[in-house]
């Protein structure tokens, strides 16, 4: 059996890639190694989105070419963001790369390996799918499926923030029919999932192309008062509609979560799922990127200030409680002392529970570039410091805040010291002692320790652990079947 490994840099969108690519890969009957020197097929899923890419994936591709020489055989593939943008000049530039996937190709890779298998010149398969956009189920496979589990509504963006590269990597928006997404959920609860997060780069534009969701509760009203453009309700994103139609169908799925939703999109419809739906996670991560609306409008990002924070309210009016991550980017061309210093009033305002920050970078084939990059690298880092001080200060008082209170914990795995680790609905990690296998439950944990990043804590007593079976079953069939519902007694 031929054997792969796929290393990954990069978001989740790409984590979720490349877990495609294992599934096409084993359904032709390769299997998956850990180390790159036990593999005949290595894929680097290539994330250009920040990091210094090209040199990252320079020396990945130095360090697999030495492999290479002692093991002539051995196949080396570049997917990702990498592939789409330069995939042509790369290849040219490293010849030990035998192939090229673009995110839209990834089904494509049986007939590519074996054109590789025939010595053809390196294939650069990356069309974006625009007529019949594609999107591969993730398959449920046994051993594989823990309790959380992504499903991807979209891809693409037609959002044109002038520091990003994704709508040039990614291609135009493109939705999946609603009746796809619902059954791959189905299929996912079925196998044993209990939380499932949607994805896509603007998550919260989707419409079903199939137009089968109808307009959701909410829809074409605005309650704001800083959002002067009522939306048109022929524009209005359906996927309120989307949320509510997976919770009717799929009551078993525990918990819903969605990343990462551009803050226009964030409509009063959406704010009415939050708070009819108790699938739905208090957590949502919504990328501000500044708080100075001159930057703002500079990084085309098509909202204010005033109208992020007053969706924030609303959110928070409706569900008490909802949490609030982030992501933002300090050193934008043009920010000034001032403009930053806003950023930082802003953060002091929403008082996020999570916080991305990064410092801007030029990348290829981004308005933005046509502005000075004249923020010195020194007062970029600085900034960043200052503003994870004040917002690390923010999420160590908000956990801190959660001593003593009780948390719904949906069990992911077992932690290092042998207990077992989870999250909240809010998104907080929390560990905690048990005697029996909890994973893919929903149990109260009783939160006892504040860490910087997270929560230790007891169950509750009124847990009741279900019973086990009295003697192991005499064949696998007998096995009781996964409980759909967690035995919670007295929570
Ligand atoms: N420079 C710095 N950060 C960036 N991001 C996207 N493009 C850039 C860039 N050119 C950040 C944004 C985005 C996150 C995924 O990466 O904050 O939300
Ligand atoms: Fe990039 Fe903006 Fe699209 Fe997000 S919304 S992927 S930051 S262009």
């Amino acid at each position: 059996m031929p054997a792969y490994t796929v290393v990954t840099f990069g978001c989740q969108m790409n984590q979720h890639d490349s877990d495609r690519i294992g599934e096409v890969l084993r359904g032709i009957g390769y299997l998956e190694v850990k180390e790159p020197a036990d593999a005949d097929l290595v894929v680097l899923n290539t994330c250009s989105i920040r990091e210094k890419a090209e040199q990252k994936l320079r020396s990945e591709v130095g360090r697999l070419g030495m492999l290479k020489r002692l093991k002539p055989g051995l196949v080396i593939g570049v997917a990702g963001c990498m592939a789409q943008q330069e995939g042509e000049r790369l290849a040219k530039r490293m010849p030990q790369i035998d192939f090229m996937l673009g995110p839209d190709n990834i089904a494509e890779l049986p007939s590519i390996l074996a054109e590789v298998e025939l010595g053809a010149p390196p294939p650069i398969r990356t069309v974006f799918d625009l007529e019949r956009p594609q999107f591969l189920n993730a398959e449920a496979e046994p051993g594989r499926t823990g309790p959380t589990a992504f499903v991807t509504v979209m891809k693409g963006c037609d959002e044109r923030c002038t520091y990003c590269v994704v709508p040039h990597t990614r291609g135009p928006e493109r939705y999946r029919n609603a009746r796809e997404i619902l059954d791959e959920i189905r299929r996912l609860v079925e196998a044993g999932v209990r939380e499932v997060t949607l994805l896509g780069q603007t998550v919260n534009s989707y419409r079903d192309p199939a137009g089968s969701l109808g307009a959701a509760i909410g829809a074409g009203e605005t309650h704001f008062k800083h959002t002067l453009r009522a939306v048109a309700l022929e524009d209005e994103s359906e996927f309120p509609a989307l949320l509510r139609a997976i919770c009717a169908e799929v009551p078993d799925l525990l918990r819903l979560r969605y990343t990462s939703p551009h803050p226009r999109h964030l409509t009063w419809s959406l704010i009415l799922a939050h708070r009819d739906l108790p699938a739905l996670a208090r957590h949502v991560h919504m990328p501000v990127q500044s708080g100075s609306d001159r930057v703002l409008k500079r990084m085309l990002r098509r909202y204010s200030v005033e109208e992020y924070v007053e969706r924030v309210e609303a959110l928070r009016a409706e569900v008490p409680g909802v949490t609030f991550s982030t992501d933002v980017i300090v050193g934008f061309p043009g920010e000034t002392a001032e403009d930053f210093a806003a950023t930082l009033a802003l953060a002091e305002r929403v008082r996020f529970t999570g916080f991305f920050g990064f410092t801007y970078s030029e990348r290829p084939n981004t308005p933005a570039l046509k502005l000075a990059d004249d923020v010195p690298e020194a007062e970029k880092s600085a900034r960043l410091e200052q503003i994870f001080e004040l917002t690390d200060r923010h999420r160590r008082e908000h956990l801190e805040s959660l001593r003593g209170t009780t948390e719904l914990v949906l069990v992911e795995r077992r932690g290092k010291a042998g207990d077992f680790m989870g999250r909240s609905e809010r998104n907080e990690i929390v560990h905690f002692a048990c005697a029996g296998d909890v994973i893919g439950q929903l149990v109260p944990v009783r939160i006892t320790e504040a860490y910087n990043n997270s929560l230790r804590g007891e169950l509750e007593p009124s847990f009741v652990l279900a019973p086990r079976p009295a003697r192991a079953p005499a064949a696998p069939s007998a096995l009781p079947k996964r409980r759909t519902l967690p035995v919670l007694a007295g929570a």
